[in-house]
């Protein structure tokens, strides 16, 4: 499979950076082509509604780095989102590239049937505080007709290195294996 990854933590040592890299190590011992996207070393601005998507040749008309994203989109089987939470939300540096799917929809594209994956981690120990990252994923990847075939969701990590007190290694790579 064609697995495009996408993070959108500006920590390099963070946690989701950790889990990124332990789940893109399993996937391509698997035997996965993983290409992966670093949103927020990456200039990419929000979505201008301006619906002129696809028209210039490129998925977006205001030319900056989702339209090196768009491509490894459009060819992949499979799509994971990495990402912390930011105030109980999706973080402004992935938010962008997220938003800008849109395009997509608007020059009817289909990339209906690409699996989707899930990873996230929060300070609180509550794994509700995720729900404003893990909800928007999950209605924004039915609405494209991506199942989503796995999520992983650590709470209780604050500082880099905290991962390693956790199993968010071990599950992202297993989620590897679901796709
Ligand atoms: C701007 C900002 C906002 C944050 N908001 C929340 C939050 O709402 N809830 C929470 O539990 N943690 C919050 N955190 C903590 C991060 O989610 C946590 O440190 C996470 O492990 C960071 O992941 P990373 O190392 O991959 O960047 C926030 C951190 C930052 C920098």
């Amino acid at each position: 499979m064609k697995i495009t990854v996408i993070t959108g933590s500006p920590r390099k040592h963070g946690n989701s950076f950790a889990m990124t890299d332990a789940f893109i190590r399993e996937a391509e011992k698997l035997g996965h082509t993983v290409r992966r996207f670093d949103a927020a070393f990456l200039k990419i601005g929000g979505c201008h509604a301006c619906q002129t998507c696809f028209k210039t040749g490129k998925a977006c008309s205001f030319d900056d780095d989702f339209n090196i994203i768009a491509p490894a989109i459009l060819e992949a089987d499979a799509i994971v989102f990495t990402a912390p939470v930011y105030w109980y939300s999706i973080p402004a540096q992935i938010k962008g590239v997220i938003d800008r799917i849109y395009s997509f929809c608007v020059a009817g594209k289909d990339v209906s049937g690409k699996k989707c994956g899930l990873i996230t981690c929060c300070e609180e120990d509550d794994v509700t505080a995720m729900d404003g990252v893990r909800k928007p994923i999950e209605r924004s990847a039915a609405l494209l007709k991506w199942p989503v075939v796995g999520e992983v969701l650590i709470p209780g990590v604050l500082n880099e290195g905290d991962i390693d007190k956790t199993d968010g290694c071990r599950q992202a790579e297993a989620l590897a294996h679901k796709f």
